[in-house]
């Protein structure tokens, strides 16, 4: 049996992997804060696939929760062979203005969980078979975001991470294929939740459904591409950026949040 662990998987996009992984018969651990929701979503796909469902309930933006995911998966004699670190945390609006301590955390799970689950699952997996990792970015990653800030900063960190990552465990043909994901707008909470300050209106015609994103990515990382930006618009807009400074980019995203961030 292969084994997906799944960062985020109490709705969204996350839920999505574990959905798309389960129709394909893989185990699964299922990782947030919201204990109670992810026991009902492992009953759910245990019933549905036939599969065995694992939930550790962790807030991954404590100090030490990557170490402790890792060690709660050796305790069980849970050997990962898919990581999909898709948690992640979004603050709109003016960074002076917003709660250090939110940003803080947005860093924590962003960044920081995102980092240590990585290096601890890439040597697990090296002494393994090999496996796979998905990190989480955005379209977000290719350029700088006033009113969006922190956000886009830590999802710039994951790609560049990433893609440099990609390249060190292939030269050392450790048999472990990373793998950045970026989407653009996608239809989850994250398009519409009070708790992260101001909301950004956009077009629904933009939305991306988290089924298709969450497949593109999977397949990406399977296939051992080093990144993926689901979608011909958002790909279009990776392209573009390279035409221009970062700061004329920061300065057209600063007009357009500015206008539709309410
Ligand atoms: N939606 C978009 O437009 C979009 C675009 C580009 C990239 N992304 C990225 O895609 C990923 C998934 O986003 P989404 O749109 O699916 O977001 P979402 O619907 O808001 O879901 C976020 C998930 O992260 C979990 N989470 C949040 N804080 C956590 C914490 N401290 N510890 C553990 N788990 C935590 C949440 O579960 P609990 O609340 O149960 O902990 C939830 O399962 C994120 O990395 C996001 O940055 C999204």
């Amino acid at each position: 049996m292969t084994t997906a662990l799944v960062t985020g998987a109490s709705e969204g996009i996350g839920l999505e992997f574990c959905k798309i992984l389960a129709s394909r018969g893989y185990d699964l651990i299922l990782v947030a804060r919201r204990q109670e929701i992810l026991e009902q979503i492992a009953k759910d796909l245990t019933t549905a696939h036939a599969i065995n469902c694992h939930v550790i309930s962790s807030d991954l933006a404590r100090p030490q929760a990557a170490q402790q995911l890792f060690q709660a998966t050796l305790d069980r004699g849970l050997q990962v062979d898919f990581l999909i670190n898709n948690a992640g945390l979004l603050q709109n609006g003016f960074f002076t203005e917003l709660d250090l301590t939110t940003q803080e955390n947005m860093i924590s799970v962003n960044i920081m969980a995102l980092t240590s689950l990585s290096h601890l699952y890439a040597n697990a997996m090296a002494k393994q078979n090999g496996g796979h990792i998905l990190n989480v970015a955005s379209l977000a990653a290719w350029l700088p975001i006033p009113n969006q800030n922190v956000y886009a900063a830590t999802k710039a960190y994951v790609l560049s991470f990433t893609q440099a990552l990609h390249d060190e465990l292939n030269a050392a043909q450790s048999g472990v294929k990373v793998c950045a994901l970026c989407p653009g707008y996608t239809a989850t909470k994250m398009m519409d939740n009070p708790a992260q300050g101001k909301k950004l209106t956009v077009p629904g015609s933009m939305l991306q459904s988290p089924q298709d994103v969450a497949l593109q990515g999977i397949e990406a990382c399977l296939k051992g591409k080093p990144t993926v930006v689901p979608g011909l618009s958002n790909r279009m807009t990776t392209w573009i950026s390279h035409l221009f400074s970062k700061m004329a980019l920061a300065k057209t995203a600063g007009r357009l949040y500015r206008k539709n961030l309410n």
